[in-house]
């Protein structure tokens, strides 16, 4: 399929910041694309998108060690506007000529930074001095020769430079993580006043290039086949493609049993509202047997991971004569499988993992798209906006929500549970405030007592977490009349439920799935 037109963007170059998705996210919310290199991408690869401007991530090295992530110094030429952050900037340092030592103390978390005014155009109009998020231990000592100081931290160490009259900046601290003051601001003057960018990645005309792009590269006749999970990124996908490819696009929807209350029949009527064709197949025996006896989390990864492959190529070989894999791939499933900056894919061995008689070409029409912004296409093609705003839920489904062995009763007890627990919190209004909520079902048992009868019964975890992107996540306080309620409901409600719990780790030191 034919690249999108990135043009007039900013280009990322990665040196294994944890942070850098974050920029790339926050340039976008400007409405200008931005698209992550890795450090050691060929220049020419950069230059065909012709970005306005270049950032350098922060990253974990020392820019001054022999074997560190580098930067071609014909980049550093201020023919295109470079910012450097953390790392980014102590490499421009090094690379030009100064001088990055290892700091006394290093800098972490939020430190007070101050601006000298009239020097960067990154800072201006921004209060004298603001908190900033840090995160290092090397420091810029000595700077290259034309590059002035315009921010210095309460420490005295530098905290943001400038040279070659504004085309080579850099910044100390993270101004892409919320903690910092005026972050976006700042990230708003470089790449509208300094790098002239226009905000023109909009997800409208995106769309229509989209279909443009699939409509050139599947032709008239060609024929696609799509593995549907239930889940927002494969039909945002498929619903896009099957605006050009109307019948020509078989859909298979493997259903593993492991899916919540309603949900198999809730998702089908979906498909069906948006003309999808597709094909359930009924996989749960299968699965079940596959796993019988099996306790170890990893293992049920990995078996149903390998099953699924398996029951949807089966399906797909049925169908036949398809020329086209689609696959609901997005931007940080191609960063983080370390595809970025590559080619494009050609042969669907590098992801799913599919055999190889299986001669398709993948279809990857959201490649390029973080989660947020497939959810904003999602109501363009019409997908209705509850769907959209489901919790994250595990392609394992509730089977790694069942600790321990699985048998269709325990999964039952746990579909049970987890239908109250959420439709109490929809009751309340909260669904929507909260990322993640959800019931697991533990491998203990525990006594009880009910009208004078001893019990020995199930229990159940109820768990709800807040976060921005699932990488941290804290426990959310919900009303304690709700907990009760629910609470009171599951034991009265759910045969052989003697116990519920409340999980209120965050993440870290907890994952926010059990398994
Ligand atoms: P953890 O448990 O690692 O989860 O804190 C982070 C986020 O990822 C979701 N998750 C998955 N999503 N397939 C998915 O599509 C998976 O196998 C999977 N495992 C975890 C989890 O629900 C949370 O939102």
């Amino acid at each position: 399929m034919k690249d999108m037109d990135r043009r007039g963007g900013i280009a990322i170059l990665d040196f294994g910041s944890q942070y850098t998705q974050l920029i790339a996210r926050r340039v976008r919310e400007f409405e200008v694309f931005s698209e992550i290199f890795p450090w050691d991408v060929r220049i020419g690869r950069i230059k065909e998108s012709e970005p306005k401007g270049i950032i350098l991530s922060g990253g974990p090295r020392s820019a001054t060690s022999s074997d560190a992530p580098t930067v071609d110094a014909s980049l550093l030429d201020g023919s295109i506007p470079v910012l450097g952050i953390c790392y980014g900037m102590q490499l421009i340092a090094h690379k030009l000529g100064g001088r990055v030592e290892k700091g006394r103390l290093g800098e972490y978390g939020r430190t007070r930074v101050r601006f000298d005014r009239g020097i960067s155009r990154i800072s201006e109009g921004l209060p004298e001095e603001i908190d900033v998020w840090m995160s290092h231990w090397d420091e810029v000592r000595g700077l290259p020769d034309d590059a002035e100081r315009f921010a210095s931290s309460e420490s005295g160490a530098c905290a943001g430079f400038v040279m070659m009259g504004g085309r080579v900046q850099g910044l100390q601290f993270h101004p892409e993580v919320e903690s910092t003051e005026h972050g976006r601001e700042m990230l708003s003057r470089y790449i509208f006043d300094v790098c002239g960018c226009e905000p023109n990645w909009k997800l409208g005309d995106w769309l229509g290039r989209a279909l443009g792009a699939v409509s050139e590269a599947i032709g008239g006749t060609d024929r696609i086949v799509c593995g549907l999970s239930g889940g927002v990124d494969s039909t945002v996908a498929a619903a896009l493609v099957s605006r050009t490819a109307g019948e020509r696009l078989d859909c298979v929807f493997v259903d593993h049993g492991f899916m919540r209350q309603n949900e198999v029949p809730q998702v089908l009527e979906m498909y069906k509202q948006l003309r999808l064709k597709v094909r359930r197949v009924d996989a749960s025996e299968r699965f079940l047997s596959a796993l019988s006896g099996v306790t170890s989390p990893e293992r049920k990864r990995k078996i149903i991971g390998e099953l699924f492959v398996r029951v949807f190529e089966e399906e797909a070989l049925r169908l036949g004569g398809a020329r086209w894999l689609l696959q609901g791939t997005i931007y940080p499933d191609v960063i983080e499988s370390g595809l970025v900056g590559g080619d494009v894919i050609k042969s669907h061995h590098n992801v799913g993992g599919l055999p190889g008689d299986m001669e398709m070409k993948l279809l990857e029409p959201l490649r390029e798209l973080f989660k947020d912004e497939v959810r904003r296409i999602g109501p363009l093609l019409n997908i209705p906006g509850h769907f959209l705003k489901r919790h994250p839920f595990p392609g394992p489904g509730l089977a790694v929500r069942c600790l321990g062995a699985l048998d269709r009763e325990r999964l039952d007890i746990l579909r049970a549970a987890d239908d109250i627990f959420i439709s109490e919190i929809r009751g309340a209004g909260l669904y929507d405030s909260i990322w993640q909520a959800f019931c697991v079902l533990l491998p203990v048992k525990s006594v009880g007592v009910a009208g004078d009868v001893r019990t020995y019964g199930e229990t159940v975890a109820m768990r709800a977490v807040a976060s921005l992107d699932a990488m941290t996540a804290e426990s959310v306080r919900l009303p304690w009349e709700l907990i009760e309620r629910v609470t009171k409901r599951i034991c009265g409600e759910v045969r052989g439920v003697g116990r519920v719990v409340m999980d209120v780790t965050g993440k870290p030191p907890a994952t926010i799935e059990w398994e």
